[in-house]
């Protein structure tokens, strides 16, 4: 009986549809979930793959249907769930079983249990996709020791998205690595969402646009630059129809945006990294602010509302589109210039054109930019991507309609605070005489705190107040 390949733990949406993958792509597996009606109905359901998954009652019976040396994936929410599967199957493992968590875990919690572990097997590996990516191709970020990686990895692979034959899993860092570069993701995920939804109220608010004229400009970009999953489901949530009152659906979604906190840790990592990622960060606060809906009623009843119109010839929806374009670029390369600061902070050596590459299909962020972006990668990880040849003419290019988009947006009393930190930062990295002299003047004029010269280039200079 002790023949299946790969175990799994937790059979919600997101299991489910990972285990029906890996039987599909021929593994035995051994299903175990809390409630055993949920296993059973799961197995009752998987139709043809039936025959390749044994449903346990319990995890003792799933242990023992696995091969040895044993892996057990574990897909439960994140916390505490987690630590209690791990201590649960723990005592019923050899030493050299392995325990995957394939959950969206804090990568500060995957550090303490690869450390916990010790020379126990332990792998963390972010999965992104959603339901869809996980039946049938996600995008695998694994992290842990890399000899144990390579045990599963003929199965993550097979399971994984397929980018024109290379397969969208990796093996990318020691412990929480691959949670690390999951969470970078998410921020781009809230990002790219973000800056989407700021040029959807320009549309909408600005130039008076329906939905069905907004879902057709998404759908007319998704054939060009921009091509990706998210513009791609944008053009579809603005393109449809609300059963109940036969009109646009997207009119009758209330806009107060949930989150489950990976967008908010990437934006928290970034501080301590000190790396500068503000329009991840812009896209986090504008969810925080999105939530106080009852507040902004106030503020709008109190200072009256903030759009006004703008004429659609002042505003030509390709202007929008390249000011999306050079967003994204920025965004991107914040992003990957963090995952670039956590390596070198952490030693990870994590791969940029290889993270770049397990991005192009499957996960949620998919989209053709990112395959140039793993070229650009490859010829220079440690350049800040903006500088890379293909992106700076794309910037160069694109950064008129970025500055444009947001300072009619501020005219006109639209927010757009992702669109705009990416052109603040754009403007403050491409000014090498910047204005932090005076910061410097002051803290030394409060605290002595001392200042670099820029004639002489000597350090722990203090001004004249320096003396009385
Ligand atoms: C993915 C997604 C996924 C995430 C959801 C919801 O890559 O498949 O990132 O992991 O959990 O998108 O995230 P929020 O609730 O934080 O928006």
């Amino acid at each position: 009986m002790s023949e299946r390949e790969i175990g799994l733990v937790g059979l919600g949406t997101m299991g489910a549809a990972l285990a029906l993958n890996i039987a599909e792509k021929g593994f035995g597996i051994a299903v175990w979930n809390r409630t055993h009606s949920v296993t059973e109905a799961f197995v009752a359901g998987a139709g043809d793959l039936a025959g390749r998954i044994t449903g346990a009652d319990s995890q003792e019976a799933l242990v023992a249907a696995l091969k040895r040396p044993r892996a057990i994936i574990l897909m439960v929410p994140a916390g505490e769930a987690v630590d209690a599967q791990i201590a649960a199957l723990r005592p019923l493992l050899d030493d050299d079983d392995l325990i995957i968590d394939a959950g969206n875990a804090n990568f500060h919690d995957t550090n303490h249990r690869a450390e916990e572990a010790g020379d126990l097997p332990f792998l963390g590996i972010g999965v992104s996709g959603g339901e869809e990516g996980a039946r049938h191709g996600p995008s695998i970020m694994g992290g842990g020791t890399r000899a144990v990686w390579d045990r599963v990895a003929p199965v993550l692979t097979a399971i994984a998205a397929d980018y024109e034959g290379e397969p969208c899993a990796a093996w990318l860092g020691e412990a929480g690595a691959g949670h690390f570069v999951k969470a970078v993701h998410n921020g781009i995920e809230y990002a790219d969402m973000q800056m989407i939804a700021e040029v959807y109220g320009l549309m909408r608010d600005g130039l008076g646009m329906e939905a069905g004229a907004i879902a057709d400009v998404f759908a007319g970009w998704n054939e060009g630059p921009l091509a990706s999953f998210l513009i791609e489901i944008s053009a579809k949530v603005a393109g449809s129809t609300d059963a109940a009152t036969g009109g646009p659906l997207l009119d009758v979604i209330a806009d107060a945006a949930g989150q489950k906190g990976t967008g908010r840790w990437t934006a928290i990592e970034a501080q301590h990294l000190a790396a500068p990622v503000p329009v991840i960060e812009a896209a986090v606060v504008a969810r925080n602010l999105s939530s106080r809906r009852e507040e902004r009623r106030a503020a709008e009843a109190l200072f009256g509302a903030g759009p006004q119109a703008i004429d659609a010839e002042e505003l030509p929806v390709n202007r929008m589109e390249e000011a999306l374009i050079a967003g994204k670029i920025l965004c991107y390369a914040q992003g990957f210039g963090m995952i670039g600061a956590a390596s070198d902070q952490f030693g990870w050596d994590l791969p940029l054109p290889t993270i770049a590459k397990i991005w192009r299909a499957g996960c949620i962020i998919r989209s053709d930019m990112l395959d140039d972006m793993a070229a650009a990668l490859g010829d220079d990880p440690g350049r800040n991507l903006m500088m890379a040849p293909y992106f700076a003419d794309w910037l160069k290019r694109t950064h008129g309609a970025l500055r444009k988009v947001v300072a009619l947006a501020a005219e006109r009393g639209v927010a757009v605070p992702a669109l705009g930190a990416g052109l603040a930062y754009f403007d403050a990295m491409r000014t090498a005489r910047g204005t932090a002299n005076m910061i410097q003047g002051q803290r030394d004029f409060f605290g002595l705190h001392g200042f670099e010269r820029l004639d002489d280039g000597k350090s722990g200079q203090h001004g004249p107040w320096a003396q009385g």
